[in-house]
């Protein structure tokens, strides 16, 4: 059993240039705009609002770092303790914005999942209820077309207490690696908890 232990904001940038680094593993939430990236790590880390979620699309606007630190439980009573940066991300697919505005956003956004060293595990966070969208096909071929060999992709499905159980099976059918979560009911949380933290640190 892995449990949050703490969590802070640390900064935002625009963009890779303004980004510091922070050598540690780093873990990146991406989707479309309000599929439910910042409110899943607040779950993650046991916080209400420390990544600022909202019903209104496109509140993330600028790459934000978050540390946060874990504790395993073993068996023996054990403690292992892990840190790892939380990266929330703008949403993709938000239209109501000015097109320089958006493709800047795209712009700072590629640039950074290709080029950011860190990053050990990107997270892809796609809506349960519209879990075969072209755009979330076309961000998977994306992020594969750069992956290097010290990366992974997980994929979440979000807002699964919309859902009733045979649209879960037929998910579950469409991507048995992928694992189905809600903030609302808090379901699958420590399960993507536990994979978060074994992949991004290669286990
Ligand atoms: P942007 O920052 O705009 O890209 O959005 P985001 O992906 O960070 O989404 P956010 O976490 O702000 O959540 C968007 C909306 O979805 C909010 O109204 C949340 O309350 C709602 N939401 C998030 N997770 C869940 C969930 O598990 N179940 C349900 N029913 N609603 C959720
Ligand atoms: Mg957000």
């Amino acid at each position: 059993m892995i449990r949050a232990l703490s969590a802070k904001f640390i900064t935002s940038s625009p963009s890779i240039k303004e980004a510091p680094s922070f050598v540690t593993s780093e873990v990146v939430f991406l989707g479309r705009s309000n599929v439910g990236k910042s409110s899943l790590i607040n779950a993650l880390v046991n916080q209400k609002n420390l990544a600022k979620s909202s019903s209104t699309p496109g509140k993330t606007q600028l790459i934000n770092f978050f540390e946060a630190e874990f504790c395993e439980e073993k068996e023996d009573s054990e403690k292992e303790k892990f840190k790892l940066i939380l990266v929330d991300l703008p949403g993709f697919g938000y239209a109501k914005v000015a097109k320089s505005k958006h493709d800047e956003w795209r712009k700072n956004l590629d640039e950074f999942l290709k080029f950011r060293s860190d990053i050990r595990l990107f997270i892809h966070l796609i809506d349960a209820r519209h879990f075969d969208l072209d755009i979330d096909v076309n961000v998977d071929s994306y992020l594969k077309s750069f992956l290097r060999a010290d990366q992974k992709i997980l994929n979440l499905y979000t807002k699964s207490d919309k859902l009733n159980q045979s649209q879960k099976s037929a998910i579950m059918k469409f991507d048995p690696s992928g694992i189905l979560v809600s903030t609302l009911s808090k379901s699958g949380i420590d399960k993507a908890r536990e994979a978060i933290i074994n992949h991004a640190l290669g286990r």
